[in-house]
């Protein structure tokens, strides 16, 4: 899907270096968390695309977030395309849900809690800080008393930089056989997207177990198992 909207507002994150944006449309787009929206702000000035994420406030509002260019202006004209990939999954059958949140990204996450309590679940949160505040329902954990929630949930979501998520799915190979746990982790890799896809860069490339994803093509979110951890921790990408 390519839209053109006006930017209505733009705004720091509670992450640094990143702005989140509304745009201004009556329109709903159809956002879910974890996907990936490509933006340009104007096609003459900006020569290479922008990654964006939907995200949700703590009154359940939508945004687009992403390390936005610092000539984006409110009154601006965005063309975005999207979504790409699927997003985070939750099974409608889940009780007992855990997202980990590796920076301070949580609104990112913010739209699949909402989700999940809705659909009646238990939910933690698991974070060093949470610059939001989450819903009353949610258990609050910090990183490192993951033995507290791991086995627990049914569904387990993860977000955060490439060498952050490597470096978690680490030290959890280490603390607990993991094996148990392939079907029902999802990870959202957030990673920098030089062409879009357009001229093959690789930027966004991911080590899968056999070749490689590119974030541009395949999204942002992936099955734990998808993955080769031992060389993702060794890809040296900034976050997108
Ligand atoms: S951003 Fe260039 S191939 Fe994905």
């Amino acid at each position: 899907m390519k839209s053109h909207f006006l930017i209505e507002q733009i705004f720091h994150s509670a992450v640094e270096g990143e702005v989140m944006i509304r745009l201004s449309s009556g329109e709903q787009l159809p956002f879910s968390a974890g996907q990936l929206w490509i933006g340009f702000h104007d096609p003459m000035a900006d020569l290479l695309p922008t990654a964006l994420y939907p995200a949700m406030d703590e009154r359940g509002e939508w945004y687009l977030a992403g390390a936005i260019p610092s000539g984006w202006q409110a009154g601006g004209r965005l063309s975005i395309h999207g979504p790409i990939g699927r997003g985070f999954t939750l099974p409608r059958s889940s009780r007992r849900v855990a997202c980990v949140s590796l920076d301070e990204g949580v609104h990112y996450l913010m739209p699949l809690m909402q989700q999940a309590v809705r659909q009646g679940a238990e939910i933690v949160f698991c974070g060093e800080h949470s610059p939001l505040r989450l819903p009353a329902l949610i258990e609050v954990f910090s990183l490192n008393q993951r033995e507290e929630w791991w086995q627990w949930a049914d569904f387990i979501a993860v977000q955060g930089s490439l060498p952050a998520v490597a470096a978690f799915f680490k030290e959890i190979d280490e603390k607990f056989s993991f094996p148990s746990k392939k079907d029902g982790v999802e990870v959202m890799v957030r990673q920098p997207v030089y062409c879009a896809g357009m001229a093959e860069c690789g930027v966004c490339a991911l080590p899968a177990r056999k070749g490689w994803l590119l974030a541009c093509r395949k999204g942002v979110v992936f099955d734990y198992s998808q993955i080769n951890w031992s060389v993702a921790g060794l890809v040296e990408n900034q976050p997108g």
